[in-house]
């Protein structure tokens, strides 16, 4: 996936939601783990850890991991330049283990917001990501998973627009669903990013597939893990728990492990 390969553009597309999105970890670690100081969190696919950073300045143990060089790089550039251990790590979140993190002890918690799961397109990598994850929590750990959920019927959002911008750099990015196929539960998407300096403009174009879930196949795939209990749901305001039901699109699942 061409786009993970700008790290500076897609940090900064996805800045906007970071504070809510601390918020939400801060407070979960606190109810769900009862961790009122320093917590070991991990992020599968973290990207440019524009999560981890944060959590890091505020005293967290922190763990990412991510499959693009670049993404990496940057995220450990970025940790460095704050004082902060270079704590992210090439590597696949369908395979990993405390090990491969470098670590001996189990993480409280986990978390994978902005869909970064449905890149897992088939069962098999999915089931292994959620084994492995389950593996390097400790018993009681926690997952906060986000995803996009495809609701029943065919009012189906298919087409995502927001604007970004930071100083002289100026993005607009559109995210439009090209294809579907649910009985092979995949879809196609275009994400498209226009970037607007005082000195050049130019647009980064990328299709990939992502894997399809509703809610009942999102439930049965977590039977089948058989590691984790879905304690409460939110969407993506992270503000109460709602009921998810056939037709919520966004979620964020808040999963405890259970063996
Ligand atoms: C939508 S970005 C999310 C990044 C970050 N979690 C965030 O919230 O900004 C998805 C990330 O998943 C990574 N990714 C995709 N497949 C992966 C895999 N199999 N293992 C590890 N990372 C993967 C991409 O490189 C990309 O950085």
């Amino acid at each position: 996936m061409k786009i993970y390969d700008y790290p500076t553009l897609y940090d900064v597309l996805f800045s906007d939601s970071c504070k809510d999105e601390i918020e939400f970890l801060k407070t979960a670690l606190q109810h769900y783990c009862n961790i009122s100081g320093h917590g070991r969190i991990f992020e599968p696919a973290c990207g440019t850890g524009r999560l981890l950073w944060r959590l890091a300045q505020s005293g967290h143990k922190i763990v990412g991991l991510d499959l693009n060089p670049k993404a990496v790089a940057f995220c450990n550039k970025r940790l460095r330049r704050h004082g902060l251990a270079e704590s992210a790590l090439l590597g696949d979140m369908t395979r990993f283990s405390l090990n491969d993190l470098k670590q001996k002890k189990p993480f409280d918690l986990a978390f994978n917001f902005v869909s970064s799961f449905l890149h897992l397109t088939s069962e098999q990598t999915a089931l292994s990501h959620l084994h492995a994850v389950a593996d390097i929590l400790k018993p009681n750990g926690i997952y906060l998973l986000g995803l996009h959920l495809l609701p029943q019927g065919n009012a189906v959002c298919s087409q995502e627009q927001w604007s970004v911008r930071h100083g002289s750099l100026a993005l607009q990015s559109r995210l439009s669903r090209l294809s579907l196929n649910r009985q092979q539960r995949i879809e196609t998407v275009e994400f498209r990013i226009k970037a607007v300096t005082p000195k050049q403009r130019y647009e980064i174009i990328d299709t990939f597939p992502l894997r399809t879930y509703s809610l009942r196949q999102f439930q049965h795939l977590l039977k089948k893990v058989n590691q984790f209990d879905i304690l409460e749901t939110f969407d993506f305001n992270f503000q109460y728990p709602v009921l998810p039901n056939p037709q919520t699109e966004d979620a964020v699942f808040v999963l405890k492990k259970t063996l």
